[in-house]
Order: structure tokens, then sequence, then C-alpha cells
């Protein structure tokens, strides 16, 4: 096989009450990866569609993964990456974890796939590192390993993969401006008062346990976040009012996708998740800011191959 085109898809990461850890995978947003071998070693950058983005090897996030891929895993071939960018930069969804993720894939077949899914994230969190400053694997791993994802250590990289009861769908609204994961994780505090970090891993371990048993009541009462979504939800105009406006319309749960600025929400069928979406672009609508809406399966298979 000289090469490969695979899809990559977007994610929302954090889910209310799992900063950096809790990730899932989404189905009918993503980007188009080929990956071509060359006589020449080294990776190149060929082109790239849909964005305006780096194509010096040592800047983009695809390339950057990759190397790190190939300094473990040394090829006499070269590898050209072409990207067909569908996810925005700074948009919330995951957008540098489809790159890293898809190239590193990509390669991982090409080079006879020495790597199982889950130790490729290790590779691709070069790529999310450059892009966002700081080393988590929440969005790299529901891209890989599709469906909802548990990162216990973003150090050793310790990761799990979570059911998906039957009938979430997700909405995904992304309000066309862009916030860098950089400046929305600068915001942050360094510490926390306890008080609120037992009322988040309380949520987390709830969230998590409701996945099991498909217990959409528990999950609707663990999708919250005391820690994080206070301070960013200043960045994001009308957060306050789409969350509630998605609430009201029957959602689960709604909250920050990412660092933002798309807002998600959960819900327990198709036609709520659609009902959810039009309650949320009316927010926007009233602002007259312009916006992409994504109703979405979770995606259980993550990154798939095209050809
Ligand atoms: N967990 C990350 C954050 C996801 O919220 O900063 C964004 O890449």
């Amino acid at each position: 096989m000289n090469q490969i085109k695979v899809f990559c898809p977007g994610s929302v990461a954090n889910v209310s009450c799992g900063f950096d850890v809790l990730g899932f995978c989404l189905e009918p947003v993503g980007d188009i990866m080929s990956v071509t071998k060359t006589v020449t070693p080294g990776v190149t950058i060929g082109t790239i569609s849909g964005q305006d983005l780096p194509k010096d090897p040592e800047k983009n996030v695809a390339s950057v993964a990759v190397k790190s891929l190939l300094e473990a895993h040394p090829s006499e071939y070269g590898f050209r990456i072409d990207i067909e960018k569908k996810i925005k930069p700074g948009s919330g969804i995951g957008s540098s974890a489809a790159s890293a993720a898809g190239a590193v894939f990509a390669v991982n077949e090409l080079i006879g796939r020495p790597y199982s899914r889950n130790e490729l994230i290790q590779f691709a969190m070069a790529g999310e590192t450059l892009a966002s400053g700081a080393a988590h694997a929440d969005n790299l791993a529901p891209v890989l390993l599709g469906g909802f994802t548990l990162v216990r250590s973003n150090k050793s990289l310790d990761i799990i993969k979570l059911p998906s009861p039957p009938k979430l769908v997700a909405t995904v609204i992304h309000p066309k401006i862009e916030l860098k994961t950089i400046h929305s994780r600068a915001i942050l505090k360094n510490t926390i008062p306890l008080e609120k970090a037992v009322q988040q891993w309380g949520n987390l371990g709830a969230f998590i346990s409701a996945l099991y048993t498909n217990d959409y009541e528990l999950l609707s009462r663990s999708m919250k976040d005391k820690v994080i979504e206070p301070y960013r939800a200043m960045l994001i105009p009308r957060f306050e009012e789409v969350k509630a406006s998605a609430i009201q319309a029957g959602a689960l749960g709604s909250g920050i996708s990412g660092s933002g600025p798309s807002i998600f929400a959960l819900s327990k069928s198709n036609e709520i998740a659609e009902q959810v979406g039009n309650a949320m672009k009316k927010q926007f609508d009233d602002l007259g800011l312009e916006y992409d809406v994504y109703i979405s399966n979770i995606n259980n298979e993550g990154i798939k191959i095209l050809h």
C-alpha cells in the first residue's frame, strides 16, 4: 500500500464534568487526509484545502505527530500529507486532534500497522501539544478509539474506552468566532477549592456510571461543570442563554465543547437533538452571529479508512 485516505472526525472534549479527561467522537464533521509514501525520507505537507494552515513540517500538527511516530519506528520511506481541512481550528471540536490523530493513523497503516489505535495516542500528543501548549488526550482518545473515552492519566496515557448509551444524540453549535485553546486555557486558575473538586468528581463518577447503565436521568444530573465553565462562559457570546435554551428544548445537559466556542448538548433522541439545535440557533440568529450546527450520533468507530 502506497497511499491511504482517512476520515478524521471531530470530537467533544470535557463533556462538562471531565475537564481534560472525558470526550466523545462526532460523526458528521471531520477532516479528510491522504497520506502518500515517498521515496525521499521525511515528512512533508502537500496540499491543504479549506483552511490556511502552516505547510512547514515543524509547525503543522499532522507532520509533527508523524515525526514523533517515525522517531519511535523509523521508516526508509518518506510521507506526504494532503489535508482537506473541514474542522475549523479554534472551533472547540477537536480540529488539531483530528489532524494529528488522522496523520499518525494513516502512516501507521502504511508501515504495516505496528501500533494499536490506543498506542498511537502517544504520538498524536506531539501535535496536540504544539497546538494547545498542553499535553491532553481528551480529544485524541475518542478520535482514535471512537465512542466515549476517559483519560485516567494524561502523563502515562492510561486510556479507557467507555460504552455509549444507544439513544444518545449530540447537538453541537459552532458560532463562527475563533477561540484558541491556548488562550482559553490561559484564563483558568491552577487551583480549585476542595468543595468544587468534590462536586466535580462526584459528577464525573456518576456520569461514567450512567454510561455503563444507560441511566439517562443520572447522566443528565451529572452534566455539570463548576470548575471550568464559569471562567470560559464569558468568552462565548450568549453562552448561558444558548445552554438554557437547549435544556428547555429537552436536552439532558449542555456545556462548552472542549475549550469553546462551540456549545454541545446531549439528548435522548434524534428528534429532541434537532429541536435543541433549533433552540440554540435562535439565540445566535438574534445576535446576527453565523454558525454551523451538527446533529450527531456518538461515533463509535472513530477514524475510518476511506480507501
Ligand atoms: N480539555 C481541553 C481544554 C480540550 O478544555 O482545554 C481542548 O482541546
